[in-house]
């Protein structure tokens, strides 16, 4: 829902039209072929047309209502131990130079990796059940790897209001998913009130990001604001964060799967 450009698959590739960030995105793929991570597409150049052409991943990308085989914990491991290798991979990618990346949902304090900043599971690809890529690095941008951590357990937990957010299904344990997420990433117990900082800190800014989108009339989100119910989820699932704050500060730094 992050943009509105059309994305097409041509055979085994797909093509994308050229954003302001695509300089930068594409130093960012070569970059991952080089060091050979395998969880994200290939940049293959620019077709005719002016877009950039990248490898098409074959398998199945969840889509809203998420279906039971994309919210298992097997995938929620998977995901955890793919972003850190991605971060992992991103380390020694020397960024000095390279503009463009996209601002909209970056650390606004930058940092040492890059960050995919977009990990909803619309971005995940999946092989027999196993999430086995990346895809939609458009508003990726340095950060901190734990800046990713946060956007991740929030969409994939999920942190949100069970009543509010219908997209996934109603019987997920949302405390557990989160310790199992921060240790299947390798989050130190101990930074468990900084990660909790994190998720706050990013969850206002991409509400300001929204808000102020929607101020300066895109239609986009005016639109998908408006159909979702925006204001009235953001307002229950702060309540539901608030509510249940300790209790993610606590799995965090506990990260015993055998606790209840
Ligand atoms: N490299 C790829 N391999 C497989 N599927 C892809 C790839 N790139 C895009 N897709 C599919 O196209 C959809 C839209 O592409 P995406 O890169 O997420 O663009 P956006 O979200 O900006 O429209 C994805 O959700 C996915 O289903
Ligand atoms: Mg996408």
């Amino acid at each position: 829902m992050h943009s509105t450009h059309a994305v097409v698959r041509v055979g085994d590739t797909v093509r994308r039209p050229l954003t302001e960030s695509s300089g930068a995105v594409r130093a960012l793929l070569l970059h991952l072929e080089k060091v050979g991570f395998e969880g994200a597409p290939r940049y293959l150049g620019r077709d005719g047309e002016g877009r950039d052409v990248l490898s098409y991943i074959d398998g199945q990308v969840p889509l809203p209502p998420y279906r039971a085989w994309s919210m298992t914990d097997h995938a929620l491991v998977d995901l955890a131990h793919l972003l850190r290798r991605f971060h992992e991979a991103t380390a020694s990618f020397d960024c000095t130079g390279i503009s463009g990346w996209a601002s909209d949902w970056a650390d606004p304090l930058a940092g040492r990796v890059i960050c995919h900043n977009d990990l909803f599971p619309e971005n995940v690809v999946f092989r027999d059940g196993r999430v086995i890529a990346l895809i939609d690095f458009d508003m990726a941008a340095p950060g901190r790897p734990l800046w990713d951590v946060a956007i991740a357990a929030q969409e994939w937990a999920p942190l949100s209001a069970p009543d509010a957010r219908r997209d996934h299904p109603r019987h997920l344990d949302r405390i557990a998913r989160l310790r199992r997420f921060a240790r299947a990433y390798g989050v130190e117990p101990d930074r468990a009130s900084e990660l909790v900082e994190l998720i706050f800190a990013e969850r206002q800014q991409a509400l300001a990001h929204i808000r102020s989108e929607i101020a300066a009339g895109n239609q986009t989100w005016v639109d998908h604001w408006h159909e979702t119910g925006g204001e009235e989820r953001a307002e229950t699932d702060d309540a539901w964060l608030e509510q249940h704050r300790d209790a993610i500060v606590d799995a965090i730094g506990s990260q015993c799967l055998n606790r209840p």
